[in-house]
């Protein structure tokens, strides 16, 4: 019996001593097998009843079911231990919520789109409105009414996209200065901003579709000064406070006269030279313009002798090549976020 008892203190000291060294789940774990597991020390003793002379036996189970049970408890509040302390340990974890996190990526405005606004901008400022129209118009719009007659070479100019043998893609923003003398009287002062489509071979500085700014106004007394103030005005805007505009004698169907419009060069301001952007001229070339020609106004029954009026219509995506010193028109539609980031 005392026997019995030593052997039962010696193995609680080791279990005693094993516990104390087990710091996490898997080790108490290991603990409890060694032990109190089926072919663990304790059934071992358990084993050894069988030899014990049979009045002894009873009382041999019940000191050993008492050590199992101290054992055992001792053994919960170890894990109850382990688990407040890993509790504990996760209270005490800071996390800085302050800490920004990675930016996140945000789109910017396409060129194209911010040349539009700033020139939108500029001419509301002065009193014009911004309007829209179709893409698709049919002769009369882009011609006949523009005073290209059928058969005129002009046409060839405009060369488009047929499809009917009435309507076309819009080769220019011009169709509408009639739109909007068809719904307003004089003064009228419009922008309007859209795509185009030509026939033209895809190079660094053409495309078959690209974007047009087109500008009328019409009023009494209204004269090729005003154009040019309001071309430098707008130049000064998008490219600089020192801008020039020069207008060179020209030819359309529907003004009169009419005139290509140059801006001072915005990367060699001018001076020419071996300059990449304007060849050397100092001037960039932005489009067309003239005073509305007066038999446009009569097809508008307006009457020419009261009324007169100016246009324009400049390539926006030219316009930011030379602001954002863009070597290639097809960069504008490549969508690549690393071209565009760049001009953000
Ligand atoms: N529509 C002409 C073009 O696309 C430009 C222009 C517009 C010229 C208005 C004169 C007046 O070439």
């Amino acid at each position: 019996m005392s026997e019995l008892q030593t052997q039962l203190d010696k193995l609680r000291s080791a279990f005693d001593r094993d516990l104390e060294k087990a710091q996490n789940d898997k080790a108490l774990d290991n603990v409890r097998v060694r032990f109190l597991g089926r072919s663990g020390e304790v059934t071992l003793l358990r084993r050894g009843i069988g030899q014990l002379p049979p009045e002894e036996r009873p009382s041999a189970g019940k000191v050993i079911n008492e050590a199992v049970e101290a054992m055992e408890a001792v053994l919960q509040q170890a894990q109850a231990a382990l688990e407040m302390r890993a509790f504990e340990s996760r209270l005490a974890e800071k996390i800085d919520v302050t800490m920004p996190g990675p930016p996140a990526a945000i789109g910017s405005i396409h060129p194209n789109r911010r040349i539009i606004q700033d020139i939108c901008r500029f001419f509301q400022n002065h009193g014009f409105a911004v309007v829209l129209g179709p893409e698709i118009e049919p002769e009369y719009y882009n011609f006949d009414a523009l005073n290209i007659p059928a058969d005129h070479p002009a046409r060839e100019g405009f060369d488009s996209f047929f499809l009917t043998d009435n309507l076309l893609l819009r080769p220019h923003t011009s169709p509408m200065q009639i739109r909007t003398m068809q719904q307003h009287r004089p003064p009228i002062a419009v922008v309007v901003p859209g795509r185009c489509y030509r026939r033209d071979a895809v190079d660094a500085r053409h495309l078959f579709q690209f974007t047009q700014i087109e500008g009328l106004l019409v009023g009494e007394d209204v004269h090729m000064g005003h154009l040019k103030g309001m071309l430098t005005g707008m130049c000064r805007e998008l490219f600089g406070r020192d801008q020039q505009v020069r207008f060179r004698p020209s030819f359309f169907p529907f003004t009169e006269p009419s005139a290509e419009v140059d801006t001072t060069c915005p990367l060699c301001r001018g001076n020419g030279g071996e300059c990449r952007m304007c060849g050397g001229s100092g001037w960039i070339e932005l489009g067309g313009s003239g005073m509305v020609h007066p038999n446009v106004l009569r097809n508008m029954d307006f009457d020419p002798d009261v009324y007169s009026g100016w246009a324009f219509g400049f390539g926006v995506e030219r316009m930011a090549l030379v602001r954002y010193d863009i070597d290639d028109i097809r960069r504008l539609y490549e969508n690549d976020p690393n071209f565009l980031y760049q001009l953000a």
